[in-house]
């Protein structure tokens, strides 16, 4: 499934709508898939990665597909949530503290990622995804 996600291993794919309900599409996709592999204890961090980053994609991408994908890697006992659009833009986080009113949302995906989030560029715009982290001795990985 390397077209999926490049973080090798299982994973699902999905292409969303440019409409409000895809964010709740992103939720519902992402607690799904960790359902089916026994992760039910990050479903809740998860859930709210997916929210934030397709947000992200519907608000500041502006135009074009935004697909959203999950996976996992067992080397790393982690999970991958990826979301691709259209923009080359290369999300920044706020400065915490300026301009309170904004919603920080990559503040929180860069805590419950422990850091582990990037942006990788692509021929058409960009995919920025975020790794939670699911723990050792729990979730099914093969
Ligand atoms: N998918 C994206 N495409 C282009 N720019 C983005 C994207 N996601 C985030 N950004 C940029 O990074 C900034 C910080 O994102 P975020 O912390 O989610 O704040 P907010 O969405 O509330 O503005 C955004 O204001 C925007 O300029
Ligand atoms: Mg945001």
């Amino acid at each position: 499934m390397a077209e999926v996600c490049e973080f090798e291993g299982h994973g699902y794919a999905e292409e969303l709508a440019r409409r409000p309900e895809s964010a709740g599409d992103a939720r519902r996709f992402v607690s799904t898939a960790l359902r089916v592999w026994r992760m039910d204890h990050v479903i809740e961090d998860a859930r709210l990665v997916a929210t934030e980053l397709v947000t992200n994609a519907l608000r500041h991408a502006e135009e074009g597909p935004v697909r959203v994908s999950i996976c996992r890697k067992a080397a790393r006992r982690r999970v991958r949530i990826a979301v691709v659009d259209q923009s080359d833009t290369v999300p920044l986080l706020r400065a915490a503290g300026r301009d309170a009113e904004a919603g920080h949302g990559l503040l929180m995906v860069h805590e419950l990622s422990g850091g582990c989030w990037a942006t990788d560029l692509l021929a058409v715009g960009k995919r920025v995804r975020a790794d939670i982290y699911v723990g050792d001795g729990r979730g099914e990985w093969t």
